[in-house]
């Protein structure tokens, strides 16, 4: 019960050395958004397709907006360097730089993309861009999923952690016709034995569109 009597001091210390000005509390970095503010900006840019499949599979598109603006191409670039390397974003060094002109374009400083670099990955495809879009979309139903059930406290995309990697998963039935409907009903069933001795609870709450969602994200890795 000391714990509290030493926080009321510590803020009273913070409020001090700040010449009592005021504090606001500090605001945590994982807050739920309406999932239409958290789309990707659409461009023409070859980046754009890439960011729509690659990262929704962490983390929604407000990690990019709630950026300082003004960041420019070699800032994103080092940016996307970080998330391959120290994340695990499955994504190799054309990718990064495709990634870093469309970022520095659509959310940073544009004038420091040089028009050579601009044109050279402009996709100009309207299909191109309709398909980013709409990958978004399923991809993000399923990370809104995967986040209000848990499921990523026991599983990582390509490590496993409590239960496999999804990669891993999706290797094992890559050559099984019925894969879909068995992941779907392992989803919801739960179990034990196939990749361990550590169980997975049952999630029967979820519905039979939810449970389709999450199989085929699984399934896509
Ligand atoms: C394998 C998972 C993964 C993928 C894929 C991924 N990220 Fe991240 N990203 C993270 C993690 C983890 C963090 C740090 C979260 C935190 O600090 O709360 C993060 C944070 C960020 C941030 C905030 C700044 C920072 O450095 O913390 C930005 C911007 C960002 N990601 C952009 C992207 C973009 C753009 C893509 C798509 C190319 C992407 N991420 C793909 C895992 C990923
Ligand atoms: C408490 C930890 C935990 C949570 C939460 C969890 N899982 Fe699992 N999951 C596991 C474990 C452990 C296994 C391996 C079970 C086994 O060996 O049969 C597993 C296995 C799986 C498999 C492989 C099934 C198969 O047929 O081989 C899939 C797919 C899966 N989980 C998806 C999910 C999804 C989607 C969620 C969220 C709705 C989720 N898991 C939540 C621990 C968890």
């Amino acid at each position: 019960m000391d714990k509290l009597p030493r926080r009321m001091i510590r803020s009273v210390l913070a409020l001090l050395a700040g010449g009592l000005s005021l504090h606001l509390p500090a605001v945590p970095r994982t807050f739920e958004m309406p999932p239409e503010t958290a789309k990707l900006k659409p461009s023409n840019l070859a980046g754009y397709t890439i960011a729509t499949q690659k990262c929704g599979i962490c983390h929604s598109a407000d990690y990019i907006s709630f950026q300082p603006p003004g960041m420019n191409q070699t800032q994103w670039t080092a940016e996307m360097k970080k998330m391959q390397h120290v994340y695990g974003a499955p994504i190799d060094d054309t990718e990064i730089k495709l990634l870093g002109i469309y970022l520095a374009v659509v959310y940073g400083d544009a004038s420091s993309v040089t028009s050579e670099d601009r044109a050279l990955t402009a996709t100009s495809s309207p299909a191109a861009v309709a398909a980013g879009a709409h990958s978004q979309e399923s991809a993000g139903a399923a990370q809104t999923l995967l986040g209000s059930n848990g499921c990523l406290g026991c599983h990582a995309l390509n490590q496993k952690i409590v239960g496999p990697a999804y990669r891993d998963v999706a290797a094992r039935y890559k050559s099984d016709a019925n894969a879909l409907g068995k992941v779907e009903s392992s989803i919801r069933a739960g179990g034990m034995g196939n990749w361990g001795q550590v169980p997975m609870p049952p999630f029967e709450n979820l519905s039979a569109a939810q449970l389709k969602t999450l199989a085929e994200f699984v399934l896509a890795r």
